[in-house]
């Protein structure tokens, strides 16, 4: 049931923190990764994986997107993904010894099965990441992790995206520490993730903030979210959500991309969201919100840094805590999450149910 929230996807939001740790439950003991909760089989695979392919559709595309850039700096070996609609049709190559991970928060989805079973055959072995016990996915693969996520009601999914992205960051352990990965940067990670709940917290403190900042979206048509490295799939799953419940276009770039073509749409009608931790990309990232600043286009920025971005005309700030890097992608995702839902309010759209979607697609 609801409780205090005046739609489902609020609550989910807000369940976030006790989410967090319900998927590190059991999976993590004091400073390390306990790997027995992929499955008794699990250590043999892992050891002898050379190259990792995750395969998802929407939001769990994108949770899958943020893990390639995990993968492959902390594991150092190659990682691809792609949509499942998209991947079972074609013809593919499959690396040798290859891990296959799918994503779902249902094990339902239709695409993403197909393409399991399409491809299970020439793969080393198969991972589900899902959230629900017992579903295809789950009885179709040969591992399984499950995200513990509780059920999601909400079409618009929140809660189950940030809980795959710890179950990713839990298999980017296990792969990397048989890459490299020391234990004391082990440590490190896993002091990051029990830190999530207690951050997540924080973050939603920022929520007045940001449903104040959602009335300058309601009259708008378009938007464009802009992040770089890891915060670009963010900023593809804020797009994604605005879009889904309150109708209106967003697109996401990588923000390197805008001259390349995006920056022709910019204008004052066209509000433009930047997810900007503090890390060695701001820079780059600065100089791409001056080139839309100098365009009119009016700039609202999650900002890790107060001092580098700050308010002024055209301009509006909200300031998230300090967070560590790795961690950003989950954090950074939350104030976008509230964002797009006070911009359905505003709009009077129907939250939990929008036109035209369904919570589980079961046929392609
Ligand atoms: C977006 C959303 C969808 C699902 C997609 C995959 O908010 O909910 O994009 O993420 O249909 O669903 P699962 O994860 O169940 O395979």
């Amino acid at each position: 049931e609801k409780g205090p929230f005046k739609h489902f996807m609020l609550k989910e939001i807000y369940e976030q923190p006790q989410v967090m740790r319900q998927v590190l439950e059991g999976r993590v003991y004091k400073d390390h990764l306990l790997e027995q909760a992929f499955g008794v089989a699990a250590a043999e695979v892992f050891d002898q994986v050379k190259s990792v392919q995750l395969l998802a559709c929407g939001t769990s595309y994108h949770a899958g997107m943020v893990a390639r850039y995990w993968i492959e700096e902390l594991a150092g070996i190659p990682c691809h993904v792609e949509v499942a609609s998209e991947f079972r049709y074609r013809s593919v190559v499959i690396p040798q010894d290859t891990l296959l991970i799918c994503l779902s928060q249902s094990g339902e989805t239709a695409d993403t099965l197909a393409a399991l079973r399409e491809v299970k055959g020439r793969v080393l072995s198969s991972l589900a990441i899902c959230n629900v016990p017992g579903s295809s996915l789950v009885r179709e693969t040969d591992l399984s992790l499950m995200t513990n996520a509780g059920p999601e009601i909400g079409v618009a999914s929140t809660k189950a995206f940030t809980s795959q992205l710890v179950a990713l960051m839990l298999t980017t352990l296990a792969l990397a520490r048989r890459h490299g990965l020391s234990s004391e940067q082990e440590a490190e990670i896993v002091q990051n993730l029990l830190a999530l709940p207690e951050q997540m917290q924080d973050l939603l403190k920022l929520d007045s903030q940001i449903e104040e900042m959602s009335q300058a979206f309601a009259e708008k048509h378009h938007t464009l979210f802009l992040g770089r490295g890891s915060l670009y799939p963010v900023a593809m799953e804020g797009a994604l959500k605005l879009k889904e419940i309150s109708y209106i276009h967003a697109e996401a770039y990588p923000a390197g991309e805008l001259k390349h073509g995006p920056l022709a749409l910019v204008d004052k009608e066209m509000p433009v969201v930047a997810v900007a931790p503090k890390n060695s990309m701001l820079d780059k990232l600065k100089a791409n919100l001056q080139e839309v600043r100098a365009r009119g286009g009016e700039l609202f920025v999650f900002s890790g840094d107060r001092q580098s971005i700050q308010q002024e005309e055209g301009i509006s700030v909200i300031s998230l805590p300090p967070v560590s890097r790795l961690m950003e992608p989950i954090l950074y995702t939350l104030p976008l999450q509230l964002l797009s839902y006070h911009v359905a309010v505003i709009k009077g759209t129907d939250v939990d149910q929008p036109r035209n979607l369904a919570k589980s697609v079961t046929v392609e």
